[in-house]
């Protein structure tokens, strides 16, 4: 995607960072990044704060996430939001994710708007909150013809039920003899998949230093890099963001081919 250099230089002008984007190649900047935006209970809980604080910062690092993702020209930038099995947190907690998710999108809206921004879902949303559910038609509704970076949120997203829905699909347009079973492809199955139409992401990064996957994307992410940072998310900014991109960039990718000089 293009990208305004001037406003990436002005973005990135803090010299007292161990990192400079002159370090990164604009040329090779990933097209899909995907976050597991980990650690804002213990992020709240280090500072004697509610868990509940945790998620509300957790609002400002998203919010310049998605700035930092336009201004380097990232084409889709997707995040886990709510995951299928977040539903086993106290009630309290789960009411204030889903107001929060309602009143953040509204609130936000202006900057997908200034930005350009199309928003999207990753899950199963009829189980959400009826108000919650109108604010992301809305949200949806209102950037349908944005044509720059594309914004995913995963929300009451599991992996599996989303493969197992994706071959149910299948089953049942084999039974009724819209699909063949010659036609039955990976592209059959991506394509009846969330992220239908996104590419797969090229970088997943993970915060507050967690090893696992946690049920997210775990079809999409056959060939991504990860890159996993101790920081708790609310402490995830534009730099921690470069310095997921240098490793990006420092790997050989090979897609299960050999070495390429
Ligand atoms: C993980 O931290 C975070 C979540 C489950 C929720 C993510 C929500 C936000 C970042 C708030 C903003 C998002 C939107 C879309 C407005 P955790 O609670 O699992 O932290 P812990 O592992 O330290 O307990």
């Amino acid at each position: 995607m293009d990208f305004d250099s001037k406003k990436l230089e002005a973005y990135y002008s803090d010299a007292r960072e161990d990192i400079s984007l002159s370090e990164i190649d604009l040329d090779r900047i990933p097209s899909h990044v995907s976050i597991i935006m980990d650690g804002n209970g213990r992020w709240a809980q280090e500072r004697g704060l509610d868990r509940s604080r945790g998620h509300v910062a957790g609002v400002d690092s998203l919010r310049e996430t998605v700035t930092t993702c336009v201004r380097l020209g990232v084409d889709a930038l997707s995040v886990y939001a709510f995951s299928t099995e977040n539903w086993k947190r106290p009630q309290r907690e789960v009411n204030l994710l889903m107001h929060l998710f309602a009143t953040t999108l509204v609130k936000e809206l202006p900057l997908f708007h200034q930005e350009n921004v199309r928003l999207r879902f990753l899950g199963d949303l009829e189980a959400l909150p009826k108000e919650t559910l109108k604010v992301f038609q809305r949200g949806l509704d209102e950037t349908a013809d944005h044509t720059g970076m594309e914004f995913a949120l995963a929300v009451n997203y599991g992996s599996r039920a989303e493969i197992t829905r994706a071959a149910r699909s299948i089953a049942q347009d084999v039974a009724s003899g819209a699909l063949s079973l010659d036609d039955v492809s990976e592209e059959a199955i991506s394509s009846r998949l969330y992220t239908s139409g996104l590419p797969d992401p090229d970088l997943l990064i993970r915060t507050s230093g967690e090893l696992r996957l946690s049920n997210y994307l775990l079809w999409q992410l056959a060939y991504t890099e990860f890159y996993v940072t101790p920081k708790y998310w609310p402490d995830f900014d534009r730099w921690e963001f470069l310095r997921a991109v240098r490793a990006f960039q420092s790997r050989n990718r090979r897609f299960g081919g050999v070495v390429s000089k």
